[in-house]
């Protein structure tokens, strides 16, 4: 849940975010329309609190230094939420070319970037190689496509057949029918090729569950890691460098107190002072046991960065259908398309219009919606206070995996970032889309 700092720095700030976000004109009458935003709406960033939770894995998890979080990129790639993580020590885990460029923007030292795609051209591998990112293959038959052999090469593992514990979701799909990763069964002999081939240092890597809150769901990842870590130093003689767990550290999106939801024990809060210890015991435990120990990295991107941001909208219509809908000037397609695509759960708060929280009004149940032609809710049948023309509605959570899922369906332009910067200032980290922006592909009707 947004901590109570975090609202307390951001919550007083919404109105003037709201105001540095119009980047570009909003009413349409002049003599260009497509140079306005549409989206009414902003999304807010605390720094301050991606560089606490950051700061706060860096201490729990690696007390010792040997290893670390590559943040994956594509939670949000802003440059400024890239560069924030980078000064905290995060590498980053790219999965296209364009996450390279960005995550070097943040001026990210070489061999802290790790490149996994499933889907991957040989010019990508080479590129990828070149700016000094190791290579995280997902099959063994990329090995064929590489241009240039390696010094550091990892393969991401599919261990989903292994284990029973539960963790999975739709996300990242049942274990039988997932796209991800080299099979269990086929990972010795991935390795052998490698080796074969000339590779001289290995990792390992797997990406097993996405938003799982339990620590020992994730413990039993990096369980599972050094057990293949011990074959592959018995079978192969490769002693593995490093082993990658991936991201998939969820949070707490529900809030305890929501009547509209059910709120059980896979809801709470992570555990990462306990994670922190567990992961540490295991690995003391493994060096302990085999002489020798691989470095241990995540690549979490939803833990430090989701709880830093809000969205922000207004409310410009009420409608009552067989259902109460509070209609947005703002696109959930575009800015939050997670909400209704899943559909997950983002917890809102209703202020009004001054930005102040609304307390003196009947708690009824209604929708929020945006202006999409498609039958998804931002927020379904939710007991809020009576939402009003004028209100704001503020949706939790929305710093990771938000904005950049969004689409220009229905013409719809995104909102523009800001961010509350550590000294307290304001800054824009990106401008709001206009109409020019989403049709600047189209090649002029001749
Ligand atoms: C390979 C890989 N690593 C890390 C992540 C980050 O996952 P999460 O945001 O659940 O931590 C993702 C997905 O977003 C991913 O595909």
């Amino acid at each position: 849940m947004l901590s109570q700092e975090t609202q307390g720095r951001l919550f007083p700030r919404i109105s003037e975010a709201l105001t540095l976000g119009r980047t570009s004109p909003i009413d349409l009458n002049i003599a260009d329309p497509t140079l306005c935003q549409l989206s009414q709406g902003v999304h807010l960033i605390d720094q301050q609190t991606l560089e606490d939770r950051a700061s706060a894995m860096n201490r729990e998890i690696w007390p010792d230094g040997r290893g670390g979080n590559f943040y994956a990129v594509k939670g949000n790639p802003n440059h400024y939420i890239l560069k924030t993580l980078g000064d905290q020590g995060f590498g980053f885990d790219c999965s296209s070319p364009t996450e390279i460029l960005d995550a070097l923007k943040s001026g990210v030292g070489f061999g802290r970037m790790m490149y996994t795609a499933n889907a991957t051209p040989s010019a990508h591998l080479k590129f990828a190689m070149d700016k000094g990112a190791i290579l995280n293959l997902d099959d063994i038959v990329y090995l064929g496509m590489l241009e240039e052999v390696p010094k550091v090469l990892s393969f991401r593992v599919n261990i989903a057949g292994m284990r029973k514990d539960g963790g999975q979701n739709k996300i990242i799909g049942e274990a039988g029918a997932q796209k991800y990763g080299v099979p269990y069964e086929k990972i010795i002999s991935a390795f052998r090729k490698a080796k074969g081939m000339g590779v001289q240092d290995f990792g390992l890597h797997t990406m097993y569950a996405t938003n799982n809150r339990s620590w020992k769901v994730h413990c039993t990842t990096l369980q599972i890691l050094l057990e293949i870590a011990k074959k592959l130093k018995s079978e192969l003689g490769i002693q593995l460098k490093f082993v990658n767990a991936g991201g998939g550290i969820g949070i707490d999106y529900k809030h305890p107190d929501d009547r509209s939801i059910k709120y059980g024990e896979e809801d709470k809060p992570f555990d990462l002072r306990r994670y922190g210890i567990e992961v540490n015991l295991l690995l003391r435990e493994f060096e302990f046991n085999n002489g020798w120990r691989p470095d241990f990295y995540l690549e979490c991107a939803r833990y430090p960065v989701a709880p830093a941001g809000i969205w922000v909208a207004p409310i410009i219509a009420v409608t009552q259908k067989y259902r109460r809908f509070a209609c947005m000037a703002a696109c959930d397609g575009s800015d939050l398309l997670r909400a209704g695509m899943y559909p997950t759960h983002h917890h809102v708060d209703v202020l009004d219009s001054n930005g102040n929280p609304v307390h003196d009004r009947p708690i009824i149940k209604q929708s929020i919606v945006g202006p999409l032609c498609e039958n998804i809710h931002a927020a379904s049948q939710r007991f809020l206070p009576r939402i009003i023309i004028g209100d704001l509605v503020v949706f939790f959570h929305t710093g990771c995996h938000g904005i950049v899922m969004g689409m220009d369906y229905n013409g719809w332009t995104k909102s523009a970032q800001v961010m509350r910067m550590s000294d307290g200032t304001l800054k824009l980290i990106s401008r709001a889309q206009t109409i020019a922006d989403i049709r600047c592909l189209q090649v002029p009707l001749v």
